[in-house]
């Protein structure tokens, strides 16, 4: 199940053009300028963290991705889901240069099952460059670069059927 939503994942399509599919219910979604976490906690009792992976790869590994960051031989990269109540509703893979995780980030390589959300959302330096919206098979996702003191990384979730934004367009 993980790795297949992975894969759905890696493979999210970008349209450079908006879609007449992105009514006013899911971008209220896909722009959620705060936490996920904290959006999806609306929803249930309790959200949790997944971890999948977490190590560091090279530039070939980290493919496209890599051209929306600073190049740099290594990116850390983590690998969750996050569920609502114990079910997954949200894959998300974060990619940061290696110079970031050396420097006064480095709390970003040691979250383990504490969502990232609590850490970034909990500075006050953190910024965010653009959210582009995708999909991938019949899903939505979005990804976001968010910077930390000025330093890029980049964010990329895909919502799962399971999650409450289906619901909430069907409710519409
Ligand atoms: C994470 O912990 O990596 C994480 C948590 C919530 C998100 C995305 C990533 O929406």
């Amino acid at each position: 199940m993980a790795d297949n939503a992975l894969s759905l994942l890696r493979a999210i399509n970008w349209p450079r053009n908006s879609s007449p599919l992105l009514t006013a219910p899911l971008l209220d979604w896909l722009m959620e300028a705060d936490s996920m976490t904290r959006r999806f906690e609306r929803h249930c009792q309790r959200v949790t963290v997944n971890l999948l992976r977490e190590r560091f790869i090279g530039a070939e590994e980290a493919g496209e991705d890599a051209a929306l960051l600073p190049e740099e031989s290594q990116y850390w990269l983590r690998e969750i889901e996050l569920c609502g109540d114990g079910v997954p509703w949200l894959v998300a893979r974060t990619l940061v240069p290696e110079s970031i995780i050396n420097g006064p980030e480095q709390k970003l390589q040691q979250l383990g099952t504490v969502p990232l959300g609590r850490y970034l959302f909990a500075t006050s330096t953190l910024t965010r460059d653009f959210i582009d919206v995708g999909y991938s098979a019949e899903l939505w996702g979005r990804r976001s670069r968010l910077r930390l003191a000025g330093k890029p990384l980049l964010l990329t979730e895909l919502f799962l059927p399971p999650s409450p934004l289906y619901a909430s367009l069907k409710a519409k």
